[in-house]
């Protein structure tokens, strides 16, 4: 399929749900206001590929962060709230990511992409 339409009242907060889009695992992430905040407070001088928060997520849904769940490395497939920024840890080099999924510490070279998506609804996304 090319697009796929997601419910995201399936995430709590502080979690997230892991769906396939065109083969690739997608995270969709309910951010807890604290991750929110920490993630728009970091200044774009401590990032290796600086992008700001509010460029990763939608205006209004700044809770959920929808990115691809593969490393910029090599791929693999990250661990969620692992790692030194609370974000992600890729287990197969050692890269760390933080609640934007924005590459913090380690060889991966840039953030996690966020892929096309709009919101259809209020509470749900079409990915793709
Ligand atoms: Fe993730 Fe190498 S594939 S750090």
């Amino acid at each position: 399929l090319a697009s796929i339409e997601f419910d995201l009242s399936k995430v709590s907060e502080g979690q997230q749900v892991v769906i396939t889009w065109q083969g690739k695992p997608v995270f969709v992430r309910y951010r807890t206001a604290k991750e929110v905040q920490e993630a728009a407070a970091t200044p774009l001088s401590d990032l290796k590929d600086p992008q700001s928060d509010a460029d990763r997520v939608k205006a209004g849904h700044q809770q959920y962060l929808v990115v691809v769940g593969s490393c910029t490395h090599l791929g693999c497939i990250p661990t969620f709230g692992a790692g030194d920024y609370g974000g992600w840890f890729c287990p197969c080099h050692g890269s760390h990511y933080d609640t934007s999924g924005r590459i913090r510490k380690g060889p991966a070279p840039t953030n996690l992409v966020v892929p096309t998506y709009e919101y259809v609804s209020d509470t749900r996304v079409k990915i793709g």
